[in-house]
């Protein structure tokens, strides 16, 4: 297959994801040859800009060594950019005109990357639809959320692709499905024998998954303060790293199998209720510097009153038989401590204690980023001479283990994955569907009553409210045990 032209068409090519993702990815996919050697990148938006101008642009993000300049140049000599409406048919035939120019081959394949505003979706689906098909090999197209903003909506546009394309064709990306630890979840718990025995609810007390940002909405406020963070992360990175924590084993590693057995647990779990919710939102801290100094509301993108959460803590249920009375904490935030995204499996305490109490629970951590890792929290006895215990872990840390690897970002293994016709790491529609049944309650409650979410401070942990929901949720925090990471890299 690799051997015909690949043509990737960037929808949007002006855009901020665009110059922030897209473009870079491909870059280093170039750099790296993991692409196939006729691949020809084409942008289109509605500016009229130039390759020139969108290199400039995304220069900041390209990361470029100073021995690759050459390849830098023979990267942007692929590039071509033609300036059309969203709404024009005749525009969208000329691109395909544009396109059908390096298809001399008797095969030739398309892959159209949608970076685009969700109003524009629709149109721009049906024109790629009715005019720029390839028709000497596949087409594939690459979309990413918003999918929507509640059930019906999501579903309206489900219904839309699903009127234009079959299921095969489309990859809806959630760039989490792309990160090394969030891929290793299959490996650690169905090809090992040590873990398995004990993922169930007679041994573990609690799941959390949590994502932690250091940073505000950074001139996004515009866009999100119309999403907020339930769906700008809880709906679906945090979840999608539920479903693969806690799903059965799947037949086979087929895409399907696979996609089958987490919407299984999905259908499992009942409409998050207001009562398992804790809401933030951020307010600036005035011994804080730069942004620290401004909160959510200082944004002068967002309404004055605005009740938008930028931090979400959902406790969710998994009516198994296997998980039955495990909460499962998604937990989320902007502008906190640190960045940090990790899962951590707390077990149970050890039945018939005789240490009088001394024992801490066990932990599985595993490290999403930064510097992925996976360590157990376990006690031994103090060595030496004391008869005293203490906790201490066994430690994966990637950065020391695996010397001098590099882990390709999250987008580059799923556009290689695009490429080769794998949709294991993409989201299928029932899926989707099903993560906005589970939200979609909650979300019109808050909208409906302006629930007003706690104040957090810039930098900080979050609400205390948050701790205390913890606490109700069978997970314990003792604060006496504290991994340091053992990254050399
Ligand atoms: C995106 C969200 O999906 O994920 C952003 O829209 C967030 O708000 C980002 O910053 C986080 O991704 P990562 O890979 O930096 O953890």
């Amino acid at each position: 297959d690799s051997a015909h032209p690949h043509i990737f068409i960037i929808l949007g090519a002006s855009g901020d994801l665009a110059r922030k993702k897209i473009y870079p990815t491909l870059w280093w996919l170039y750099r790296d040859q993991l692409l196939p050697p006729k691949t020809i990148f084409y942008g289109y938006a509605r500016s009229k800009t130039s390759v020139d101008e969108i290199k400039k642009k995304t220069l900041p993000y390209m990361n470029v060594k100073s021995d690759e300049q050459e390849k830098f140049d023979e990267f942007w000599k692929m590039n071509y950019y033609i300036s059309g409406k969203y709404d024009s048919r005749t525009d969208f035939e000329k691109l395909n005109q544009e396109i059908s120019r390096f298809e001399t081959s008797t095969i030739a394949n398309r892959l159209f990357y949608l970076a685009l505003p969700p109003s524009v979706y629709e149109e721009v689906t049906i024109h790629i639809r009715n005019t720029c098909m390839s028709l000497k090999g596949w087409t594939r197209i690459i979309v990413e959320k918003p999918f929507g903003k509640d059930f019906d909506s999501s579903q309206k546009l489900s219904d839309h692709l699903a009127s234009l394309f079959p299921e095969q064709q489309i990859y809806r990306i959630d760039h989490y499905l792309g990160k090394e630890m969030v891929q290793n979840l299959m490996t650690l718990r169905f090809a090992n024998r040590i873990f398995n025995p004990t993922w169930n609810r007679d041994n573990i007390a609690s799941v959390q998954i949590s994502f932690k940002e250091p940073f505000g909405t950074q001139g996004r406020g515009g866009y999100f303060d119309e999403y907020g963070i339930i769906r700008d992360i809880m709906q679906n990175h945090l979840l999608q790293i539920l479903t693969l924590v806690a799903m059965e084993k799947p037949t086979s590693l087929h895409p399907d199998d696979i996609r089958n057995e987490k919407v299984k647990v999905l259908r499992s779990i009942k409409p998050l209720e207001p009562d398992h919710v804790v809401l933030g939102q951020y307010v600036g801290n005035p011994k804080g510097e730069g942004d620290e100094k401004l909160g959510y509301l200082d944004d002068e993108t967002v309404p004055k009153n605005s009740t938008t959460p930028t931090y979400a803590l959902g406790v969710l249920h998994i009516n198994n038989e296997r998980w039955d009375g495990v909460p499962f904490i998604l937990k989320c935030g902007k502008a906190l401590n640190e960045r940090k995204a990790e899962v951590r499996i707390q077990y149970k305490d050890v039945a018939g204690d005789i240490f009088e109490g001394r024992t801490q629970r066990n932990e599985l951590v595993i490290r999403v980023q930064p510097g992925e890792a996976l360590y157990i929290k376990f006690m031994v006895k103090t060595p030496g001479m004391s008869f005293d215990m203490e906790e201490t872990e066994l430690d994966l840390t990637y950065g020391s283990r695996y010397n001098n690897i590099k882990l390709p970002d999250a987008y580059e293994k799923l556009i290689v994955d695009v490429f080769c016709g794998s949709q294991m790491h993409f989201v299928r529609s029932d899926e989707l569907s099903e993560a906005w049944r589970i939200f979609t309650p909650l979300l019109h409650f808050i909208e409906k009553e302006k629930i007003q979410p706690v104040k957090y401070m810039y930098g900080s942990r979050g609400p205390k409210e948050a701790d205390e929901m913890l606490l109700k949720n069978n997970y314990i925090y003792t604060g006496t045990y504290h991994w340091k990471s053992n990254d050399s890299s």
